[in-house]
């Protein structure tokens, strides 16, 4: 019998996106939050190994670590450690600011790339969208990433209009000269709604569309049929295009474990988790874990469709 996860749309399901925790030292104000509210107790090490290790068993090859912030964990290197050997890859999302000291430990524990949140180049607009002072902080974590070999560095440029859409060229230069890859994100509603949306929200599809043409290499993705876009110059500039794109849901590829231990279908939804950590906690034989997984992977449905 195949094992792996298939859900009733036909999506394979082959990486795993963890939230390692829900706090964070940035306060960004448009913030998704990885689509988590009010959540309860955080993972500890060894409830994140067992549902790697079930993960592993069910195919998935790919864990992601994201937050809030993963790296507030003080034993986020032994979580990279323990679930490592399991999988074929694991990153992490992150804000940056504590990866000056710890990029190397991570790696050595067997991290294999980050994707760093990285909005602006722009000091005064750094603070007002992190709240955070140290305005080089980020920067400095990104060298320290590229020193110790975490390879690629993506750069996580959430796009806003207003705010840093007008940076994008200066963003796509800034990556070329530090040879990371730009992602280049496009705001996602949140739950304070409408307004907010319509303020932030910056159409994404011209900006792709220059990029086809400008491109001498075009590389698409698995994962939501993302494209990356190689320019002349040696750029390299992904876009995620998520908002009422059914192609992008058609190729989601991903299921979520929230902090606190629930399987999430999708990072748009909070009506369909299921819970897993309680099982583990309670003892339950593995079987009932699996079972768990398949039930997460049974309630997937894309969320934009045609
Ligand atoms: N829309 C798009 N991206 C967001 N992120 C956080 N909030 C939003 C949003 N509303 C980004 C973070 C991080 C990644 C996990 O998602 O900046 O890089
Ligand atoms: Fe949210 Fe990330 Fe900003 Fe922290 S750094 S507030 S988790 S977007």
């Amino acid at each position: 019998m195949n094992q792996n996860l298939v859900d009733s749309y036909g999506r394979p399901i082959n990486s795993l996106r963890i939230s390692l925790t829900q706090r964070c030292n940035f306060n960004c104000f448009f913030c998704h939050q990885e689509g988590e509210h009010n959540p309860g107790e955080e993972l500890t090490v060894d409830e994140i190994e067992a549902s790697v290790s079930i993960a592993a068993e069910l195919g998935i090859t790919k864990v992601k670590l994201t937050g809030g912030e993963p790296l507030l964990r003080d034993d986020v290197v032994e979580v990279v450690r323990r679930i490592s050997p399991h999988v074929e890859e694991v990153s992490m999302t992150t804000n940056a600011s504590l990866l000056e000291e710890k990029a190397c430990s991570l790696k050595e524990a067997g991290l294999r790339r980050v994707n760093v949140s990285f909005h602006t180049l722009n000091p005064e607009g750094f603070k007002e969208i992190t709240g955070c002072s140290d305005e080089d902080l980020v920067r400095r974590g990104v060298e320290a990433a590229l020193g110790c070999g975490l390879h690629p560095v993506k750069l996580n440029m959430v796009v806003m209009k207003g705010v840093n859409a007008d940076e994008i060229p200066e963003m796509i230069r800034f990556s070329r000269e530090t040879g990371t890859v730009l992602q280049l994100i496009e705001f996602q509603e949140l739950e304070n709604g409408v307004e907010y949306y319509e303020k932030y929200h910056y159409d994404l599809k011209p900006v792709e569309a220059e990029l086809e043409r400008k491109a001498v290499r075009v590389v698409e993705r698995e994962l939501h049929r993302r494209r990356v876009y190689h320019l002349v110059d040696g750029a390299q500039v992904e876009v995620v295009r998520p908002m009422h794109n059914s192609r992008f849901c058609a190729y989601c590829t991903r299921l979520r474990l929230t902090s606190d231990g629930r399987l999430k279908p999708c990072l748009m939804r909070d009506d369909n988790l299921v819970p897993f950590a309680e099982l583990v906690r309670a003892g339950e034989p593995r079987e009932r874990l699996v079972e768990a997984f398949r039930e997460a992977v049974a309630r997937r449905e894309p969320y934009w469709r045609d």
